[in-house]
Protein backbone atom coordinates (compact mmCIF):
# COMPACT_ATOMS: atom_id res chain seq x y z
CA UNK A 1 0.00 0.00 0.00
CA UNK A 2 1.19 3.02 -0.89
CA UNK A 3 1.28 5.92 1.77
CA UNK A 4 0.76 9.72 1.22
CA UNK A 5 2.70 11.77 3.13
CA UNK A 6 -0.38 12.53 6.13
CA UNK A 7 -0.75 8.91 6.79
CA UNK A 8 3.23 8.14 6.42
CA UNK A 9 2.73 11.37 9.59
CA UNK A 10 -0.22 10.01 11.24
CA UNK A 11 0.96 5.94 11.49
CA UNK A 12 4.46 7.62 12.59
CA UNK A 13 2.88 9.63 15.78
CA UNK A 14 0.30 5.90 16.24
CA UNK A 15 3.67 4.24 16.05
CA UNK A 16 5.39 6.34 19.02
CA UNK A 17 2.00 6.24 20.99
CA UNK A 18 1.99 2.26 20.94
CA UNK A 19 5.43 2.12 22.15
CA UNK A 20 4.99 5.59 24.75
CA UNK A 21 2.04 3.46 26.57
CA UNK A 22 4.68 0.59 26.62
CA UNK A 23 7.08 2.33 28.67
CA UNK A 24 5.19 5.00 30.39
CA UNK A 25 1.69 3.40 31.56
CA UNK A 26 2.45 3.89 35.23
CA UNK A 27 2.71 7.17 34.92
CA UNK A 28 0.32 8.06 32.63
CA UNK A 29 -2.51 9.15 34.96
CA UNK A 30 0.29 11.93 36.60
CA UNK A 31 -0.63 13.92 32.84
CA UNK A 32 -3.78 12.54 31.69
CA UNK A 33 -6.26 13.65 34.87
CA UNK A 34 -9.47 15.57 35.08
CA UNK A 35 -7.87 18.83 34.54
CA UNK A 36 -6.24 17.40 32.03
CA UNK A 37 -8.97 16.41 30.02
CA UNK A 38 -11.34 19.81 31.40
CA UNK A 39 -8.74 22.04 29.89
CA UNK A 40 -8.76 19.91 26.45
CA UNK A 41 -12.74 20.31 26.40
CA UNK A 42 -12.63 23.94 27.18
CA UNK A 43 -10.46 24.69 24.77
CA UNK A 44 -12.24 22.90 21.93
CA UNK A 45 -15.55 21.42 20.99
CA UNK A 46 -15.06 18.25 19.99
CA UNK A 47 -11.00 18.01 20.44
CA UNK A 48 -10.68 14.69 18.16
CA UNK A 49 -13.13 15.37 15.55
CA UNK A 50 -15.05 12.17 16.26
CA UNK A 51 -17.80 14.51 14.43
CA UNK A 52 -16.18 14.74 10.75
CA UNK A 53 -13.20 11.98 11.06
CA UNK A 54 -14.16 9.62 8.35
CA UNK A 55 -11.47 7.11 10.37
CA UNK A 56 -13.69 7.75 13.48
CA UNK A 57 -16.91 7.08 11.63
CA UNK A 58 -15.64 3.82 9.81
CA UNK A 59 -14.30 2.69 14.03
CA UNK A 60 -17.42 3.45 15.24
CA UNK A 61 -19.43 1.46 12.61
CA UNK A 62 -17.29 -1.35 12.80
CA UNK A 63 -17.89 -1.01 16.95
CA UNK A 64 -21.22 -1.21 16.26
CA UNK A 65 -21.43 -4.03 14.25
CA UNK A 66 -19.86 -6.01 17.40
CA UNK A 67 -22.87 -5.49 19.77
CA UNK A 68 -25.11 -8.39 20.10
CA UNK A 69 -28.55 -8.11 18.77
CA UNK A 70 -30.14 -8.63 21.96
CA UNK A 71 -28.39 -5.86 23.98
CA UNK A 72 -30.59 -3.30 25.28
CA UNK A 73 -28.67 -1.31 28.09
CA UNK A 74 -25.27 -0.08 27.51
CA UNK A 75 -22.96 1.48 30.42
CA UNK A 76 -20.42 3.64 28.18
CA UNK A 77 -17.51 4.84 29.78
CA UNK A 78 -16.02 8.07 28.65
CA UNK A 79 -18.70 8.90 26.60
CA UNK A 80 -16.77 12.43 25.80
CA UNK A 81 -19.74 14.73 24.10
CA UNK A 82 -21.54 11.75 23.07
CA UNK A 83 -20.87 11.22 19.19
CA UNK A 84 -21.14 7.30 19.35
CA UNK A 85 -23.59 7.44 22.67
CA UNK A 86 -25.70 8.68 19.58
CA UNK A 87 -25.16 6.26 17.51
CA UNK A 88 -26.36 3.50 20.32
CA UNK A 89 -29.06 5.80 20.70
CA UNK A 90 -30.08 5.75 16.89
CA UNK A 91 -29.69 1.77 17.20
CA UNK A 92 -32.56 1.75 20.03
CA UNK A 93 -30.56 1.43 23.08
CA UNK A 94 -30.43 3.05 26.36
CA UNK A 95 -27.35 4.62 27.38
CA UNK A 96 -25.90 5.92 30.50
CA UNK A 97 -22.50 7.46 29.81
CA UNK A 98 -20.22 8.64 32.30
CA UNK A 99 -16.92 10.97 31.86
CA UNK A 100 -14.90 12.67 34.14
CA UNK A 101 -15.62 15.82 31.62
CA UNK A 102 -18.43 17.70 33.11
CA UNK A 103 -17.73 20.11 29.80
CA UNK A 104 -18.21 17.49 27.51
CA UNK A 105 -21.40 16.14 29.23
CA UNK A 106 -22.89 19.45 29.67
CA UNK A 107 -22.30 19.11 25.65
CA UNK A 108 -23.46 15.39 25.35
CA UNK A 109 -26.27 15.99 27.43
CA UNK A 110 -27.50 19.29 25.34
CA UNK A 111 -26.95 17.38 21.79
CA UNK A 112 -28.81 14.27 23.19
CA UNK A 113 -31.72 16.02 25.02
CA UNK A 114 -34.09 15.10 22.20
CA UNK A 115 -33.65 11.06 23.06
CA UNK A 116 -35.25 12.07 26.56
CA UNK A 117 -35.22 9.26 28.99
CA UNK A 118 -33.36 6.40 27.04
CA UNK A 119 -29.98 8.33 27.94
CA UNK A 120 -28.66 9.73 30.90
CA UNK A 121 -25.13 11.16 31.76
CA UNK A 122 -23.10 11.79 34.84
CA UNK A 123 -20.37 12.68 35.78
CA UNK A 124 -17.29 10.10 36.93
CA UNK A 125 -14.04 9.37 37.42
CA UNK A 126 -14.08 5.47 36.32
CA UNK A 127 -10.94 4.92 38.59
CA UNK A 128 -11.50 5.88 41.71
CA UNK A 129 -15.72 6.58 42.09
CA UNK A 130 -18.63 3.81 40.97
CA UNK A 131 -22.36 3.55 39.98
CA UNK A 132 -25.43 1.29 40.68
CA UNK A 133 -27.01 -0.95 38.29
CA UNK A 134 -26.34 -3.57 35.92
CA UNK A 135 -26.08 -3.55 32.04
CA UNK A 136 -26.49 -5.67 28.76
CA UNK A 137 -23.12 -4.45 27.48
CA UNK A 138 -20.30 -2.01 28.83
CA UNK A 139 -18.35 0.15 26.36
CA UNK A 140 -14.69 1.11 27.09
CA UNK A 141 -13.82 2.78 23.58
CA UNK A 142 -10.18 4.90 23.60
CA UNK A 143 -10.17 5.18 27.05
CA UNK A 144 -8.53 2.44 29.42
CA UNK A 145 -5.09 3.70 27.91
CA UNK A 146 -4.83 6.58 30.21
CA UNK A 147 -5.43 5.05 33.08
CA UNK A 148 -2.30 3.90 33.92
CA UNK A 149 -0.59 0.43 34.48
CA UNK A 150 -1.69 -3.02 34.91
CA UNK A 151 -2.96 -2.96 38.77
CA UNK A 152 -5.34 -0.34 37.59
CA UNK A 153 -6.75 -1.49 34.71
CA UNK A 154 -7.03 -4.87 36.38
CA UNK A 155 -9.01 -3.31 39.27
CA UNK A 156 -11.41 -2.37 36.65
CA UNK A 157 -11.68 -6.23 36.08
CA UNK A 158 -13.84 -6.16 38.66
CA UNK A 159 -15.95 -3.21 38.47
CA UNK A 160 -16.83 -4.37 35.09
CA UNK A 161 -17.99 -7.93 36.26
CA UNK A 162 -20.06 -6.26 38.83
CA UNK A 163 -22.15 -3.99 36.59
CA UNK A 164 -22.68 -7.04 33.76
CA UNK A 165 -25.91 -8.81 34.42
CA UNK A 166 -24.84 -12.88 33.80
CA UNK A 167 -23.60 -13.55 30.71
CA UNK A 168 -23.11 -9.59 29.54
CA UNK A 169 -20.73 -8.07 27.33
CA UNK A 170 -17.52 -5.92 27.94
CA UNK A 171 -16.81 -4.23 24.52
CA UNK A 172 -13.48 -2.55 24.22
CA UNK A 173 -11.88 -0.76 21.79
CA UNK A 174 -8.05 0.44 21.57
CA UNK A 175 -4.96 1.35 19.64
CA UNK A 176 -2.99 -1.56 17.96
CA UNK A 177 -0.52 -3.60 19.11
CA UNK A 178 -0.86 -1.79 22.42
CA UNK A 179 -4.27 -2.46 22.55
CA UNK A 180 -4.20 -5.89 22.65
CA UNK A 181 -1.89 -6.00 25.43
CA UNK A 182 -5.22 -4.14 27.84
CA UNK A 183 -7.94 -6.44 26.26
CA UNK A 184 -5.94 -9.68 26.92
CA UNK A 185 -6.01 -8.03 30.81
CA UNK A 186 -9.71 -9.03 30.80
CA UNK A 187 -9.47 -12.33 30.49
CA UNK A 188 -6.70 -13.70 33.51
CA UNK A 189 -8.93 -14.14 36.04
CA UNK A 190 -11.16 -16.26 33.56
CA UNK A 191 -14.16 -14.71 34.24
CA UNK A 192 -14.85 -13.04 31.03
CA UNK A 193 -13.86 -15.38 27.69
CA UNK A 194 -13.69 -13.89 24.37
CA UNK A 195 -16.85 -13.78 21.87
CA UNK A 196 -15.41 -11.78 18.89
CA UNK A 197 -11.65 -9.85 18.14
CA UNK A 198 -10.78 -8.23 15.10
CA UNK A 199 -7.68 -6.09 14.15
CA UNK A 200 -7.80 -3.00 11.38
CA UNK A 201 -4.92 -2.27 10.07
CA UNK A 202 -5.58 1.60 8.89
CA UNK A 203 -3.49 3.40 7.06
CA UNK A 204 -3.57 6.32 10.09
CA UNK A 205 -3.42 4.10 12.73
CA UNK A 206 -4.42 0.29 13.41
CA UNK A 207 -6.92 -0.56 16.35
CA UNK A 208 -8.28 -3.61 17.88
CA UNK A 209 -12.00 -3.98 18.67
CA UNK A 210 -12.57 -6.97 21.24
CA UNK A 211 -15.89 -8.32 22.62
CA UNK A 212 -15.72 -10.15 26.10
CA UNK A 213 -18.29 -11.99 27.64
CA UNK A 214 -19.28 -12.32 31.16
CA UNK A 215 -18.90 -16.44 32.07
CA UNK A 216 -22.25 -16.34 34.28
C1 LIG B 1 -10.26 9.74 23.63
S1 LIG B 1 -11.79 10.08 24.40
C2 LIG B 1 -12.81 8.71 23.82
C3 LIG B 1 -14.26 9.08 23.67
C4 LIG B 1 -15.22 7.98 23.25
N1 LIG B 1 -15.15 6.81 24.09
C5 LIG B 1 -15.01 7.58 21.81
O1 LIG B 1 -14.38 6.53 21.53
O2 LIG B 1 -15.48 8.32 20.94
C6 LIG B 1 -11.47 9.61 26.09
C7 LIG B 1 -12.54 10.09 27.03
O3 LIG B 1 -12.33 9.48 28.30
C8 LIG B 1 -12.57 10.41 29.32
N2 LIG B 1 -11.84 9.97 30.52
C9 LIG B 1 -10.50 9.99 30.72
N3 LIG B 1 -10.19 9.52 31.93
C10 LIG B 1 -11.37 9.17 32.52
C11 LIG B 1 -11.71 8.61 33.79
N4 LIG B 1 -10.77 8.33 34.72
N5 LIG B 1 -13.02 8.37 34.07
C12 LIG B 1 -13.97 8.66 33.15
N6 LIG B 1 -13.71 9.21 31.93
C13 LIG B 1 -12.42 9.46 31.62
C14 LIG B 1 -12.08 11.73 28.74
O4 LIG B 1 -12.64 12.85 29.37
C15 LIG B 1 -12.51 11.59 27.28
O5 LIG B 1 -13.79 12.15 27.08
Amino acid sequence: MKLGLVDWLLRTKSKAENWGWRVFNKFLPLYFTEKHFEDLYRQKQDPWDYRHSCFEREKYLKTLQAIPEEVETIWEIGCAEGVFTQLLLERGKRVWGVDISSTALSRAEERLKVFGDKVRFQKLDIVKEDIEGTFDLILASEILYYLGEKVVLQSLEEKFYHHLRPFGYLLLCHFYPSGKIIHDLYRENHRFYKVFEEVTYHPHRDYIITLLKRSG
